[in-house]
């Protein structure tokens, strides 16, 4: 079975450290909202296990269900997880996707990103039932509409690029649109010794880029609230 997310997976967070002071800022208007007496926090593609961490190390006593269904993103999860054994009684790493994972009935809070864009108009409509169903009065999910805002062609370019000891990883992203809200990404993730190719991965996904008014007019029909954070990237679901 071939894993979409495995090429992602190689420098995960060190490609993902320009976006990350943002997230946490994100998160850290999240946290008030959050109840983690309701019940467990949702952390829905959780990748590399950042924002679950984060959820674990900020929010004592709460408990979390990651869902990851790349082996890939899944291993490093765990991996993040294996250094804290005082951790392993407040979290689990579930490997089903969000429809075939078995939800718990009541959640303290969800967390959505950089995932919203893996899915269409039927089942983010889906997704935010579930939610909406879960979350307590006041509850809140935390989600990123990604960039850009309109699906339009994104020339090749670095988006990222880290070095470590002699080496650079570099991630160049382009995207075309592919009808409707969607764009065809090519991200590809090299490994460079100077101007040398070490390694090259590429990936494609399609993802989702629809309007905010739509995101919000979906979440407003199962009765969640959408507040816009800092620029248009982060947004608030809550319940009312
Ligand atoms: C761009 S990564 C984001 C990871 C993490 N949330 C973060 O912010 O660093 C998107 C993740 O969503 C996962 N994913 C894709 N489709 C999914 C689905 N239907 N249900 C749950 N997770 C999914 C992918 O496997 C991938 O790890």
């Amino acid at each position: 079975m071939s894993d979409p997310y495995a090429a992602t997976a190689g420098a995960y967070d060190l490609l993902n450290a320009p976006w990350r002071s943002a997230q946490v800022a994100a998160l850290e208007r999240l946290r008030p909202l959050l109840r983690p007496d309701a019940g467990p926090i949702l952390d829905v593609g959780a990748g590399s296990g950042l924002n679950t961490a984060w959820v674990l190390q900020n929010l004592p006593g709460s408990q979390v269900v990651a869902l990851e269904p790349s082996p890939a993103m899944r291993a490093l999860s765990l991996s993040r997880i294996a250094g804290h054994p005082d951790w392993y009684e407040r979290v689990t790493v579930r490997p089903e996707d969000f429809f075939a994972a078995t939800l718990p009935p009541r959640l303290g809070g969800a967390i959505l990103l950089g995932v919203l864009g893996h899915f269409d108009a039927g089942e983010r409509a889906a997704v935010f039932a579930e939610l909406a169903d879960r979350l307590p009065d006041g509850g809140a999910a935390l989600i990123d509409l990604q960039q850009p805002e309109r699906p339009e062609a994104v020339p090749a370019a670095t988006m990222a690029s880290s070095r470590v000891g002699e080496l650079e990883y570099r991630l160049i992203g382009e995207a075309i649109p592919a009808g409707g809200d969607r764009l065809q990404w090519r991200m590809t993730y090299l490994g460079l010794d100077g101007e040398r190719v070490l390694t090259e991965e590429t990936t494609e996904h399609i993802y989702h880029h629809p309007a905010p008014a739509v995101v919000a007019d979906e979440a407003a029909a199962v009765g969640l609230g959408m507040e816009r954070l800092a620029d248009t990237t982060y947004w608030l679901l809550r319940r009312a």
